[in-house]
């Protein structure tokens, strides 16, 4: 991440008053236990976007312990609809059926325990608003089989897609190979799709379901 923007997402980050329990319990719990969830800025900035758009049927992919997954649920819920959300890890899946209980969340979420790159695929319906999240040598396959399912006016969300500002700095050799599948990524986005890169958190994607000719 650019110096700059490190500042400008640390200055956000103080800015934001948490007050709610069950957010609070969790960010303390990922601390503790070193799982990575969405940083703040961009956890309210996920939520503005649902909000405003009503979005209803929200897919996530990267569930973790249901930070995000608590944040878009609450909302798809009091628009009538529900979230499908992925994980591939058993311990992380149950820690986020825990807390979706805790958040009386279970009516309106489907979660699946698996890999996303298969779970995608078996899943026969639209959604309003996909939030990729998970492996990041992935995001090409998770993308292109969440497109095929995105509805009209629909929109996904990409996190981490500058992937700790390795892709425009110097980085660890053994990140190579994602290094250069995001930058193809990027490349393959901005000339296929309607597509905005936002340097913002670890960067985040968006796009619209338009097809560009
Ligand atoms: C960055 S965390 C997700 C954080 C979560 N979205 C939040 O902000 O609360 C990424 C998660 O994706 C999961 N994951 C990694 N590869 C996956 C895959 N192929 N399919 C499903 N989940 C995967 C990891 O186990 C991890 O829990």
């Amino acid at each position: 991440m650019l110096d700059e923007l490190k500042d400008a997402n640390g200055y956000i980050i103080g800015k934001i008053e948490e007050k709610d329990p069950l957010i609070l319990e969790m960010e303390a719990f990922a601390l503790e236990h070193n799982v990575p969830i969405v940083t703040k800025e961009v956890a309210k900035y996920l939520e503005f976007l649902v909000s405003t758009h009503n979005f209803k049927n929200i897919l996530e992919i990267g569930t973790a312990i249901g930070y995000s997954g608590t944040i878009m649920g609450r909302i798809a819920k009091k628009n009538g609809g529900k979230l499908t959300t992925i994980e591939i890890d058993e311990v992380r899946y149950n820690q986020a059926l825990e807390n979706f209980k805790k958040g009386d969340l279970l009516d309106s979420i489907n979660p699946i325990l698996g890999d996303g790159v298969e779970e995608i695929k078996k899943l026969d319906e639209k959604f309003d608003f996909v939030f990729i999240d998970a492996s990041k040598g992935h995001y090409m396959e998770f993308f292109n089989d969440s497109f095929e399912r995105l509805s009209e006016n629909g929109m996904i969300f990409i996190d981490n897609i500058m992937f700790r500002g390795y892709l425009y700095k110097e980085y660890p050799k053994r990140f190579k190979t994602i290094v250069r599948r995001l930058d193809e990524f990027i490349t393959y986005l901005y000339r296929n799709h309607d597509f905005v890169l936002l340097p913002f958190g670890d960067g985040i994607g968006l796009v619209s379901n338009k097809v560009m000719k």
